[in-house]
């Protein structure tokens, strides 16, 4: 490689990955690649003025996508995670087609761990409506292992009841076991926590589900598939580029204080700028 060129490698290297959202969930996902992978910087798209995404058509969360990614490349990112439940579900297939760059969602990654976990060939799946009406879960356990059964069910409570704060309210408990009371029923063994703002809720969801079955959080794995992607791409940043506040960007459609008030309540560091911009212009 000639020096010009591994100059190239090395500042692409050193480009941010574009991770975006709904709105604030996508944090969750983002938490994990900061944990797992340290040395990549992130550029962070939480679509404020948009949430939710959940209760939308396939059509509006494709242009949705579409917008967010030309946003995220004029920030020059190397790489790009939907860390979308939903986004990953309606809008990935049809959005990769377009792209010149890794792109990875959330449901793959989870699905390929919970087909692994499950013993009794029984999982559940919670997400928004779109998530769960949308079969994508089912299809990418199947493919796995076709004689998996999957039960889904739509939890739209639980994101307000999340953003409200009520992370360990006994209204968001009895919420929590109506919905789940019918895939408990099921005998599942295992149950995909398929929507960005769920992990939240997991020590209150396992008092409902009990030792016995093991919660997926796909936010996990999909850090993992990312430190995967990137290595095979060379695209791993090897480190000592930008440090400290350069090294996390956030950007929001709206409401910006807020974002960073809820932001600052679940990442290991508190961010102190979060930038809006107008994302229809994209
Ligand atoms: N981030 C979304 C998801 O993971 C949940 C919030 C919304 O409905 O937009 O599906």
């Amino acid at each position: 490689m000639s020096e010009h060129n591994r100059g190239e490698r090395e500042a692409l290297c050193q480009a941010p990955v574009g991770v975006f959202d709904s709105g604030v969930g996508g944090l969750t996902v983002a938490r994990e690649i900061m944990r797992n992978l340290p040395e990549e910087r992130i550029v962070y798209f939480g679509d404020t003025a948009r949430v939710p995404y959940g209760s939308k058509s396939k059509d509006t969360v494709i242009r949705y996508s579409r917008q967010i990614i030309r946003f995220l490349k004029t920030q020059g990112v190397k790489a790009i995670v939907i860390a979308c439940n939903t986004a990953s579900a309606l809008a990935l297939e049809e959005v990769e087609k377009e792209l010149d760059l890794p792109i990875l969602g959330v449901l793959k990654p989870g699905a390929r761990v919970a087909a692994k976990t499950t013993r009794n060939k029984k999982i559940g799946v919670i997400g928004t409506e779109s998530t769960i009406n949308s079969h994508m879960y089912d299809r990418f356990i199947q493919a796995q292992d076709p004689e998996i059964s999957v039960y889904g069910k739509a939890c739209p409570l639980f994101v307000p009841l999340v953003e409200e704060g009520w992370l360990k309210d006994p209204v968001t408990e009895e919420v929590a076991r109506r919905y789940l009371d019918e895939l408990m029923h099921q005998g599942i063994d295992s149950l995909i926590l398929g929507c960005t703002h769920y992990p939240l809720l997991r020590s209150l969801l396992r008092r409902i589900t009990g030792e016995s079955v093991t919660l997926v959080n796909p936010a996990y794995e999909t850090a993992k598939e990312l430190e995967s992607l990137l290595k095979e791409k060379g695209l791993a940043n090897p480190g000592g580029g930008t440090d400290g506040a350069d090294r996390y960007q956030f950007f929001v459609s709206d409401a910006a204080d807020k974002f960073k008030h809820f932001a600052n309540s679940i990442l290991p560091y508190d961010i102190e700028t979060t930038k809006k911009i107008n994302i229809e212009e994209f």
